[in-house]
């Protein structure tokens, strides 16, 4: 694939490593170009979003990272995160030819289980042209071949994959290149003023619209609301059982009065 200025898009394919989002970053420190990938067939260390694991079924899975320099203010990298989450749900649902849903911030889901993530990730160039500038990490996880039984015992209730979805086996290289090739037609539209609408087309996807919550921040405190989905920045709002507002812009979210076994 080629990128902004017609050039062929590097692409690093690893049979095995801890992390893409790891080896991205270092990638991006050194200044590698816009739409830059790593990609492996198993990662033995997988990284989600607060510092949880992202379980990675050998070769059953699309497992990548890729690195985007947008022309946007890091400030607006929450905004990011839910472009690259419609990117990837389209891609999904053009595949699949069924909808899906995404929950805040990076979920994506099928009938009410999980069957990927997105970890987006701030870094700052050291080397190159966008020395001193961030560039972003978009981590993306997908299940796709896998069975449930691929899966540890306590996640199976909880977790989907394409095959299970769908019925039939994918190509993971190609599911890749399509979701490289629509994450950076998104940007794009992004950096071009597009975000509201994206904002919309993920709206019509939103699995915690008009659920109770609990939020757990950083700092251990809980909130208690219900969601009203993500404002023009990214942030989560939820209305707190006292009828207050809240802004969550980072933050574990578990279904109210549900004993969670939910995957992160
Ligand atoms: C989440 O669900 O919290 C996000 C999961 C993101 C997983 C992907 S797999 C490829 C990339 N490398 C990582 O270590 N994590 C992301």
């Amino acid at each position: 694939m080629r990128d902004r200025k017609g050039d062929r898009m590097d692409t690093l394919f690893y049979e095995s490593t801890d992390s893409t989002n790891r080896i991205a970053k270092i990638e991006a420190e050194e200044g590698a170009e816009h739409g830059t990938a790593v990609v492996a067939e198993n990662q033995t260390n997988g990284r989600g979003r607060l510092g949880k694991e992202w379980n990675s079924v050998p070769g059953k899975g699309l497992y990548c990272s890729i690195i985007v320099c947008p022309d946007v203010q890091p400030e607006r990298y929450a905004q990011l995160t839910l472009v690259a989450g419609v990117a990837v749900a389209e891609v999904l649902e053009k595949v699949l030819g069924r909808s899906c849903q995404l929950k805040w911030p990076n979920d994506i889901f099928f009938s009410g289980k999980k069957c990927g993530g997105i970890l987006t990730e701030s870094v700052e160039v050291k080397n190159g042209a966008l020395e001193g500038k961030r560039s972003a990490i978009v981590g993306i996880g997908l299940n796709v071949n896998s069975e449930l039984t691929d899966f540890p015992e306590n996640l199976r209730d909880s977790v989907t994959s394409l095959f299970l979805e769908g019925g039939r086996k994918h190509s993971i290289k190609v599911l890749f290149e399509l979701v490289r090739r629509q994450l950076l037609q998104e940007i794009e539209f992004f950096e071009h003023g597009g975000f509201h609408e994206i904002l919309q087309r993920w709206r019509s996807r939103d699995f915690l619209l008009g659920k109770s919550l609990e939020c757990i921040g950083y700092d251990g405190a809980i909130i208690r609301g219900v969601a009203l989905g993500p404002d023009e920045e990214g942030r989560l709002h939820l209305r707190g059982v006292d009828g207050r507002d809240f802004e969550v812009l980072s933050g574990d979210l578990r279904l109210a009065g549900v004993v969670s076994k939910e995957p992160d």
